[in-house]
């Protein structure tokens, strides 16, 4: 592909040509002749990249839910109680008073620790594995993550201010009037920054209409937006509910007036959030499949589809019913002793429910990264005929070889097997690519895979399962492909990502 402009730069003895070229697929690029695959590959080869990721993301995702979103406002309601209790001449009722500060200092610990933190490692992580979709996604939602990144900041003077100024309120109605308005302001901040967040998952699962006019309100209001915005809200009410009734079973005393009241005002919080999660869970469960069910070309993916969705309804049910009769019970019957420990069921429940959420979401968005745009291996469909015209090594910046021949088959094959399945395989660690074609072949124990049936299989990969995407590169790289499988079934050498490898640029 010829550039319009040139730069020649010599760096090393190495000589780079700098081009801008008009007439890619992608507008304006700077390229290094023309190869413009331009991040190294980052790889975890014993748990899997996708791992990586899952463990950081949920966790934030349970903490930002649990203990921010929907729990701020439950501990400003309760304060807000303590407050309105108070006999006259005193400012606050502190039974109720304290509980809700006690409740506030275990949210704080941990949401400016391993919340801020999970926050980061989120971006940090999320960027190692596959920063060509965050660089995307970066385009699209610049205006909405800079938005975020001022209510982030809100968010986190505000929490400062609402907890550590708590004490100190305490001491006359206006301050204390002050101080609850602070957390009715962080409840608002916490809900926002989730706000603008679902867009971009929302987002990653379809696309919508942005395919076509590529404005940032298309992307923005995609289809799924406002059904997951609608499910997390009530969810995050539920998740702090739980938490909230079983941390107060041991933030009072037994057979205290404030547990018996408080626990009923949480109940009550909850029995008052489970029906909007259930109406909201069914609409958005509603909205996902009608929209996949295209992308589905084959029976065996519906039904594997069908089996993910049997197990969202059966812990929809089963987590809500555990709420339901927990937080029914302590309302309505408030003089039945349920055992303190009894009071965790509806927190894993709720816990649980959120992690396979999360888990599922992540899956149906398969073979996709951003819906329809880019695949997860962090190639743009657009650009797939180009990559089976002239290869997908060609472009590979940090491939040390640019064309498959007889000697480096091997060497070839492992960046095949980089570019195109790491991002979801290992070579013997978890999700092994390996075993999974033993298993698909019913191997026996010792016994080789097959050149022809693994060329087969692999050139209409996407058919057999919708959830990977087609294979990108050429005839030649598919056979290095098989070659290096074959190599790894027999040798076990694990494959290395960069920050094990080391950064190789091309020589040639
Ligand atoms: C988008 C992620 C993704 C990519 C990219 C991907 N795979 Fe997969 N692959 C999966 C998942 C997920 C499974 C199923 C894992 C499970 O639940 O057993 C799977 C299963 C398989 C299976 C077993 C299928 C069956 O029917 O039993 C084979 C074989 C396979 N992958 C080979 C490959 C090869 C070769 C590549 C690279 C060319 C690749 N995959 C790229 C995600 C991916």
């Amino acid at each position: 592909m010829k550039s319009h402009a040139q730069i020649i730069l010599k760096f090393n003895k190495k000589q780079y040509v700098l081009g801008y070229s008009f007439k890619r697929v992608a507008p304006i690029r700077i390229a290094i002749k023309n190869i413009k695959m331009d991040f190294p590959i980052f790889h975890l080869d014993f748990m899997g990249d996708r791992l990586l990721i899952a463990i950081i993301a949920v966790i934030h995702v349970l903490i930002n839910h649990g203990l921010a979103v929907g729990f701020i406002p439950l501990v400003t309601l309760l304060e807000y109680f303590g407050f309105r209790k108070a006999k006259q001449n005193e400012v606050v009722d502190l039974a109720w008073d304290n509980l809700a500060r006690r409740l506030m200092t275990i949210a704080f610990i941990i949401t400016t620790t391993l919340g801020a933190m999970t926050g980061v490692g989120i971006w940090l992580s999320a960027s190692l594995v596959n920063p060509a979709s965050i660089g995307s996604l970066i385009r699209v939602f610049y205006g909405a993550w800079f938005v975020e990144w001022m209510v982030f900041v809100t968010e986190v003077v505000l929490i400062m201010i609402y907890y550590l100024s708590w004490k100190k309120s305490n001491i006359s109605v206006e301050a204390k009037s002050k101080h609850i308005m602070f957390g009715v302001k962080l409840s608002i901040a916490s809900w926002v920054t989730m706000a603008i967040i679902v867009s971009i998952l929302g987002f990653m699962m379809d696309t919508g209409s942005w395919v076509e006019n590529k404005t940032f309100v298309s992307g923005f209001t995609n289809p799924i937006y406002l059904p997951q915005l609608m499910f997390r809200t009530p969810l995050a009410a539920l998740m702090a509910g739980s938490l909230a009734l079983f941390l107060t079973m041991f933030l009072t005393p037994n057979g205290s007036d404030i547990r018996r009241k408080a626990s009923r005002v949480i109940a009550l919080w909850m029995l008052l959030a489970t029906p909007f999660c259930a109406i909201a869970a069914f609409l958005y469960h509603h909205k996902i499949p009608t929209l996949m069910i295209g992308n589905l070309p084959v029976a065996i993916g519906t039904m594997d589809f069908q089996s993910w969705y049997d197990l969202l309804v059966y812990f929809i049910f089963g987590a809500l019913f555990s709420v339901l009769v927990v937080a029914g019970l302590t309302f309505f019957k408030p003089k039945i002793k349920i055992p303190k420990l009894l009071y965790i069921i509806p927190v894993l429940g709720m816990l649980g429910f959120a992690g396979i959420f999360e888990r599922i979401r992540e899956f149906i968005r398969k073979p996709y990264v951003i819906g329809n745009y880019m695949y997860s291996n962090t190639l743009r469909k657009d650009e797939y005929p180009l990559f089976k015209r002239d290869g997908l090594l060609k472009y590979a910046t940090y491939s040390p070889v640019h064309e498959v021949t007889e000697e480096n088959q091997l060497v070839a094959g492992e960046q095949i097997f980089l570019l195109a399945c790491s991002r979801c395989h290992t070579t013997n660690g978890i999700n092994s690519v390996t075993e999974k074609f033993e298993t698909m072949y019913s191997l026996k124990e010792g016994e080789k895979l097959k050149p022809e049936m693994m060329k087969s299989y692999i050139s209409h990969i996407e058919n057999a399962r919708y959830f990977m995407p087609p294979f990108p590169g050429n005839e030649k790289e598919l056979d290095a492909l098989i070659v290096y499988i074959k190599s790894i079934q027999e040798n076990r050498v694990p494959v290395e990502g960069v920050q094990e490898k080391g950064l190789q640029l091309s020589k040639n």
